[in-house]
């Protein structure tokens, strides 16, 4: 066409270079931003960069989690399963190191709300018809139920029939109310090793009801575990290890 400039070859290359160059520095500017942010809210740089959704327990994060206490002793454990989203990514990782996972719940929802939960997570909520239908959908989820134990009950009645001594590495909470969440964090607090990983749910820093304030209350008097990593409104901490003898 009369007027139209074709570019030559080098011209073509150049143009090329260019835009692969501000890829190249797009993606260095988003990695650098991820890492910042990470440092700036205390989170560890090797955090995995995935898209997370409230509420639910990202596999790429238990995966980090249970990273974190390879050489830990102790079994997994998940208090408040529901139908096993997370459970099923915790059991397998729980074999693949040689260890035990353990599901707490009561397998037919919520208990009544108390006070302290503003009337949120009405009785039932959850329910998934008992404990047999737990098994199945890890069933169908290709998980055996020879790997994992199921402990159900109410929170802390679900606990009375767990071995004296049976020591955890990492553990997720996840029950919503404040009591049950309470009554578990005092029976996991002497249960989790040294540099073992207690992973919370539904932390709000600024709210005072359901888990929250039972997370706040708790780590107001119990002085052994670190935080971590805080993310997506779970609250990670590693119980540290016993002081030495002066
Ligand atoms: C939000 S769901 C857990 C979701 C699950 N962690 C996941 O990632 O898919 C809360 C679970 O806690 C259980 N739960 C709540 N209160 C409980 C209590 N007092 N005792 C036992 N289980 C309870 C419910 O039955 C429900 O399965």
């Amino acid at each position: 066409m009369p007027g139209t400039v074709v570019p030559d070859k080098a011209s073509v290359a150049s143009i090329l270079h260019q835009s692969a160059i501000s890829m190249i520095l797009k993606r260095l500017a988003h990695s650098t931003r991820r890492l910042l942010s990470n440092s700036i809210h205390g989170n560890p740089l090797d955090l995995p960069r995935v898209a997370r959704q409230t509420g639910t327990w990202a596999h790429a994060d238990i995966e980090w989690l249970a990273s974190k206490v390879r050489t830990v002793a102790g079994d997994f454990a998940e208090i408040g399963v529901f139908r096993g989203a997370a459970f099923r990514k915790l059991a397998r990782l729980a074999s693949e190191q040689g260890k035990r996972a353990h599901a707490f719940d009561s397998f037919v929802g919520m208990n009544e709300p108390a006070a302290e939960d503003g009337g949120h997570y009405p009785k039932g909520k959850f329910d998934i018809g008992g404990p047999d239908q737990f098994s199945s959908l890890m069933s169908e989820a290709g998980v055996e139920r020879s790997c994992y134990e199921l402990w159900p009950g109410y929170v802390p009645d679900c606990f009375t029939a767990v071995p004296p001594g049976k020591q955890f590495s990492l553990v997720i909470l996840d029950v919503d109310h404040y009591h049950p969440t309470l009554d578990a964090l005092r029976w996991l607090s002497p249960r989790i090793s040294p540099s073992g990983i207690l992973a919370l749910d539904d932390f709000l820093p600024h709210a005072d009801i359901l888990a929250s304030k039972a997370i706040k209350e708790f780590l107001q008097t119990n002085h052994d575990f670190e935080r971590i990593a805080f993310f997506n409104q779970q609250l990670i901490l590693r119980k540290l290890a016993p002081a030495a003898d002066s």
